[in-house]
């Protein structure tokens, strides 16, 4: 940890006076160097300003989302909602986080059934009866990134997958209960992991969530199947998203070796995401996108 003089300027960016900002956080911080797991490093802790422009980003993330579950319909091509994703965002002036990254193709990710995550939108794949559907959310604002997705039931979907959709969703609550400052990440995906065992279903265990606000994925990686105790220690000013992908058969998963994108279950049973963006406050924590 770099010294600062008392009277600087903070390292945050805050522009206020190092001693009236972040010293005492400084000197609490410093007492978790010596646990075994990681501290974070200043460059993810956002100041006032930073967290201001995350949350003007959120605002369209979830007015796009808003957008696609107004519309979003059986027979509709998955392209379509690629448009829709893309007009919505550009109309609010942002920009989608996807599109070009790592040479995406598209401005968003659609998901459907087995499909786990990174599902590219084309003009081919059609909504059925019955899907269910996670449509990937990432939006740019004024540099700031914010990041959300949502499930979508087709038609008549089955009492299983509804209950999968359902499990999913509420493991976000109980995620959500252990993101509190000077407590470990782990904690978070542990009690994300027993819930989603308890009942009956798996988690996947090789992509996780990330931090995110000044870049679209930043420090720390964010694991749903974590030990409690373990992992990045939790401060004010981190941003993060809470993003478990949950299969109702086994957690193994596959790259589509066609576009090395799309993630399948290994078995072919269906899987559901949800995901959020969170802020870890002084008290506890915000949620900026759902
Ligand atoms: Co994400």
């Amino acid at each position: 940890m770099e010294k600062i003089e008392r009277n600087a300027p903070c390292w945050c960016g805050s522009g206020k006076k190092y001693k009236v900002c972040h010293a005492a956080f400084d000197d609490k911080l410093k007492k978790y160097e010596k646990e075994p797991y990681p501290i974070p490093t200043r460059d993810i802790i956002k100041n006032e300003a930073q967290i201001e422009g995350i949350r003007a980003s959120s605002r369209i993330n979830i007015a796009v989302l808003d957008y696609v579950a107004e519309h979003i319909r059986m027979g509709m091509s998955t392209a379509e909602i690629d448009d829709m994703v893309y007009q919505k965002t550009t109309e609010l002036g942002g920009i989608p986080a996807p599109l070009g990254y790592e040479g995406f193709p598209r401005s968003c990710c659609v998901s459907i059934n087995s499909v786990v995550c990174h599902g590219i939108p084309d003009d081919k794949t059609f909504l059925e009866d019955g899907d269910i559907v996670n449509v990937d959310v990432s939006t740019i604002y004024n540099g700031y990134f914010s990041d959300s997705s949502r499930m979508f039931l087709i038609g008549n979907v089955s009492e299983e997958a509804r209950r999968l959709v359902d499990i999913t969703e509420q493991s976000l609550q109980v995620g959500l209960q252990e993101v509190k400052p000077w407590k470990r990440l782990g904690d978070m995906g542990a009690a994300v992991h027993d819930f989603i065992r308890q009942n009956g279903y798996s988690v996947v265990r090789e992509i996780g969530g990330h931090g995110i606000g000044l870049e679209f994925h930043e420090e720390p990686w964010v694991s749903y199947v974590s030990e409690k105790g373990t992992e990045m220690l939790l401060v004010p000013g981190m941003v993060f998203t809470i993003e478990p992908m949950v299969n109702m058969g086994k957690p193994d998963i596959f790259i589509d070796e066609e576009d090395d994108w799309t993630v399948c279950t290994e078995d072919g049973s269906l899987s559901a995401q949800w995901e959020i963006t969170v802020l870890v406050t002084e008290t506890g924590y915000e949620i900026l996108t759902y």
